[in-house]
């Protein structure tokens, strides 16, 4: 079974705080977002394997460390997963980034998807799928499936805020996939909105509505 990680760091926290705030404005949303993206980057980077090398400092030879094994690919979830990018891409630099685009139907709440671009070797990339709102779980449920048709076979999932309901459908259907959380909050109302969540993250970073 997949795994689920809160990252409790009081940096994540207190500033999801001011990103859940209502009078919070566009601008600052979308720097909180990016700023707790890239703390979260780097606490999900936290184990990625190392190897030895040799490195000529000013004064020696030294044996010491660099990145070793699957190179990363990050997949945000359209639209309001593209807030999450910027932040993850100042930590992963090098990673190569996908598009899953997705829109919940607001009555049915059945995820409709719209567009794909993939890196033409997501198989070999460890992937990791960003989508700041994990209500339902439709949306992030349906880009794992679509990913994994295309043959990858290592993913993770990164959310701001998530539902328990939506954490409980990743569990099922993608056992493989750990999850990692901003906060992992009460239930979902009965528009499917998270409660207390932090509202419509799209239109909260876009300014739309
Ligand atoms: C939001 C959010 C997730 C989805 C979560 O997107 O960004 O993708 O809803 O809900 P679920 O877990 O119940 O599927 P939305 O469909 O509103 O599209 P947007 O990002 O374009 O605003
Ligand atoms: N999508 C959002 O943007 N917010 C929610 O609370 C649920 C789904």
């Amino acid at each position: 079974m997949g795994n689920v990680f809160v990252l409790d760091h009081p940096l994540i926290q207190h500033k999801l705080t001011y990103i859940r705030d209502k009078n919070t404005g566009t601008k600052e949303f979308r720097e909180l977002v990016d700023e707790v993206s890239m703390l979260m980057a780097f606490e999900i980077t936290r184990n990625l394997p190392l190897q030895e090398a040799t490195t000529e400092t000013p004064v020696t030879e030294a044996t010491t460390q660099v990145l070793a094994g699957k190179k990363i690919g990050l997949i945000p979830i359209l639209r309001a997963g593209l807030g999450m990018v910027d932040g993850m891409l100042n930590l992963l630099p090098a990673a190569k980034v996908g598009h899953v685009g997705l829109y919940r139907d607001p009555e049915t709440l059945t995820p409709h998807e719209y567009y794909i671009k993939l890196p033409s070797d997501i198989s070999e990339r460890e992937l990791i799928v960003l989508d700041p709102m994990l209500a339902t779980g439709g949306s992030a449920n349906d880009a794992i499936h679509s990913l994994k048709k295309r043959g990858a076979g290592n993913i993770r999932l990164m959310c701001l805020v998530a539902a328990p309901e939506g954490v409980e459908v990743i569990k099922q259907d993608h056992p493989d996939v750990d999850i990692y959380l901003g906060a992992m909050d009460d239930k979902l109302d009965e528009k499917g909105y998270i409660v207390p969540g932090l509202g419509d993250a799209g239109d909260r970073l876009f300014g739309t509505k």
